[in-house]
């Protein structure tokens, strides 16, 4: 892609009407994630939940679900985040900020699709990063999150371009951001880069945000560009892909990714791969019931023809 290519596309999403601005509580609570769990407040916490009346809503919502098995509903918002343990209230804070940052009715991909993706890789980048000592897991979390806020870029600001992508994709079976580089001839990683420019998110989730499907091209936080992509291909995998059937076949030793991550961590050697993939299928119930039970039947998505990954 040329630079003026890029520049066009960021000049679009940063002049574009329609586009989010970051919701108020995401900066301090990228803030609390980065400080390990021990220094975080409770206090704190209810009060980021309690800013914003949607969000408390759906903390208590999500809180009363028999999926988290509390003896009784809670009655507070301290209560609901004590019973749900921070890291799930984080989780549902997150999901919920940027849920409410792009409102239903624009999707071009199923809302419920995507952030089951998203969270699932979150959570296998959690899980991956325990397993490397040079990574930060609440960083690694973060990153997965949000490594394809471009597609939410797409669905606001090239919806028409975008709908003919996922078209295509479904129709060829092929990765979504091949799909996107045929039709649109740029990619979620263009447009997510560049909202995340305009958010001024940290350097290091840019260059993920930027390079996860492209490592070769990122020039600094390679470890951590290459453990979303790893978990990125893993949730595809795992069912928790785009909604659709891709072709493409997989093999994770041999993908470059992989290559690096073992040049700075050894110990990576001795890992199991098909035992981590198993481990993860555990993740994928809690993580469907979640993305659930936070958005209800609310999304007003259209939903793709098929579902499912091999
Ligand atoms: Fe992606
Ligand atoms: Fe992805």
């Amino acid at each position: 892609m040329t630079t003026s290519f890029t520049s066009t596309i960021r000049e679009r999403v940063q002049h574009i009407e329609a586009m989010p601005a970051i919701p108020a509580v995401f900066l301090p609570l990228l803030k609390m994630l980065s400080s390990s769990t021990e220094e975080v407040k409770v206090d704190e916490v209810v009060r980021l939940v309690s800013y914003d009346n949607t969000i408390a809503a759906q903390c208590l919502r999500v809180a009363s679900s028999p999926l988290f098995g509390l003896a009784q509903s809670p009655k507070s918002i301290k209560a609901a985040v004590i019973g749900l343990g921070l890291r799930r209230v984080e989780t549902i804070l997150l999901t919920c900020c940027l849920g409410q940052a792009f409102p239903a009715g624009k999707w071009a991909l199923d809302p419920d699709v995507f952030w089951k993706h998203s969270l699932g890789c979150a959570m296998v980048c959690r899980k991956f990063s325990e397993k490397l000592s040079a990574v930060d897991g609440e960083k690694a979390y973060m990153a997965g999150l949000l490594h394809d806020l471009g597609f939410m870029v797409n669905c606001l600001v090239f919806s028409r371009e975008f709908a003919t992508a996922v078209e295509r994709a479904c129709r060829e079976e092929i990765p979504l951001h091949e799909a996107e580089r045929f039709s649109m001839g740029f990619t979620h990683c263009e447009t997510g880069r560049a909202l995340a420019e305009k958010w001024k998110l940290a350097d290091d989730i840019i260059e993920v945000i930027a390079h996860h499907h492209a490592i070769d091209q990122s020039q600094n936080a390679q470890p951590l560009v290459a453990l979303v992509h790893l978990s990125d291909l893993l949730c595809r995998m795992r069912g928790l892909g785009y909604g659709y059937y891709e072709r493409h076949k997989v093999d994770l030793i041999s993908d470059p990714a992989w290559a690096i991550l073992l040049k700075d961590h050894r110990d990576l050697d001795g890992v199991d791969l098909a035992r981590f993939t198993f481990e993860l299928d555990e993740a994928v119930e809690e993580i469907h019931a979640l993305v659930s039970t936070v958005f209800g039947s609310s999304s007003g998505a259209r939903t793709l023809t098929r579902t499912g990954s091999p």
